[in-house]
């Protein structure tokens, strides 16, 4: 039996009621939304429609239109990303981005497109919003901020930052990847005009679903451009969302899981999940802040965290580390840099990276203590192999 512990890069295992749903949406409905009057079709467009509406509820969107299906949230974020920016613009971002962000950024800074200001972060891996004001310029048309880090599980006060960014006339865009479905997200409030996030991390759906969130003051070029299923006597693709941005045949099976998820988590309430995830990586960390001789990065105080933990074991390579907890334990973990290498230039940890401990809705206290167990053992025999104790551990 496996313990999983990596749910920041896929949520593992989905409700059964998911599980069930897939089932019968193969075998009963699987038309194509949209492009069928008949029965089967009219399903699924019942399966894409209800979707788009859950989300919206999800994060107070008041028109669901606006929310547009996407493969992941990398493809989200470049959406996003490419479809704001322009020649000549000045874009703020934080070190802490993961790659789908910085990647996109750093490649139009390169060609001399665009210039970018990273702003930095404290000791506990938070973005001081006074540090986005600062940086704002003339010229600047997007600020694009992780909301949980996925290397430290540090939130960002991105309510903070919201309104400074609106009243200076640029875009928001909000990578929700760490957050969507495991902290209450609601983008009036918080000023957000763009909000990527994935279906398939907390909001414990299928990989392969995501989406866009885009605000009424943003308009955004199209992505991809195709059958939309309607107003087909266009020559050019339908300037209504959510067809501007949506073309081809969607993924109707990962959707029909994307509702059935969604509604478990609206049934079971997002605060009863956060609770829970909270009170594991309170667990987590208590653990291995009374041990001592782990390195922990990110918030000392759970209530400004996502359920994500990195540790190092000074002297013992993160991947080792890894290694180690699934072979002794069954326990998987991820080691490595998460793809946000300048969260860890930020921290202090690269290019080896941490050890990533990601708990998720149906990770258990029992889990936690296996895991906690393994990591003691695991420090204990890396003591006892050493003639020498090792420097790092006797300092700690
Ligand atoms: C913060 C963050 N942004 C973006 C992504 C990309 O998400 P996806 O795999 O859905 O494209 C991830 C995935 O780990 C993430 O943690």
């Amino acid at each position: 039996m496996t313990v999983y512990l990596d749910n920041a890069a896929t949520s593992f295992p989905k409700p059964a009621r998911v599980y069930e749903r897939l089932r019968e949406y193969l075998e009963r409905y699987g038309g194509c939304p949209g492009r069928g009057g008949y029965r089967m079709a009219k399903e699924a467009e019942a399966v894409v429609a209800d979707t788009r509406a859950l989300l919206a509820e999800l994060f107070s969107v008041q028109d669901p239109e606006r929310i547009v299906f996407t493969l992941n949230a990398t493809d989200a974020l470049n959406m996003a990303i490419k479809g704001t920016v322009m020649p000549g613009d000045h874009v703020v971002t934080t070190v802490l981005e993961h790659n789908s962000v910085s990647r996109p950024l750093n490649r139009l800074e390169r060609k001399g497109l665009i210039q970018v200001t990273r702003v930095g972060v404290s000791p506990e891996g938070r973005v001081d919003p006074e540090d986005i004001r600062h940086a704002l310029t003339a010229r600047t048309t997007l600020v694009a901020v992780i909301h949980g880090s996925n290397v430290t599980g540090a939130l960002q006060p991105v309510e903070a930052i919201g309104p400074l960014v609106r009243q200076h006339g640029a875009w928001f865009l909000v990578d929700a990847s760490q957050t969507a479905g495991a902290v209450p997200i609601d983008v009036e409030r918080a000023g957000i005009d763009l909000l990527a996030f994935p279906g398939h991390k907390a909001l414990l759906g299928l990989p392969g679903t995501g989406g866009l969130y885009v605000g009424p003051r943003v308009r955004l070029a199209p992505w991809r451009e195709g059958g939309t299923g309607v107003l087909s006597e266009l020559p050019l693709q339908p300037e209504m969302l959510p067809y501007a941005l949506e073309a081809g045949s969607p993924n109707t099976l990962g959707l029909a899981g994307l509702r059935e998820s969604l509604q478990f988590i609206l049934q079971y309430g997002m605060s009863w999940i956060r609770t829970h995830e909270l009170a594991l990586t309170q667990r987590l960390l208590d653990g291995v802040n009374t041990d001592g001789r782990f390195k922990v990065y990110g918030p000392a105080d759970s209530a400004h965290r996502v359920a994500v933990i990195s540790l190092n074991l000074p002297g013992c390579p993160p991947e080792a580390v890894a290694e180690r907890l699934d072979r002794a334990a069954g326990i998987a973990v991820r080691a490595g840099l998460h793809c946000a290498p300048g969260a860890h230039q930020a921290l202090g940890t690269f290019p080896r990276g941490t050890v990533r401990i990601s708990p998720g809705y149906f990770t258990t206290e029992e889990e936690i203590d296996a895991c906690l167990r393994a990591l003691q053992d695991l420090a204990d025999d890396q003591w006892h192999s050493h003639d020498q104790p090792h420097e790092a551990l006797l300092r700690a």
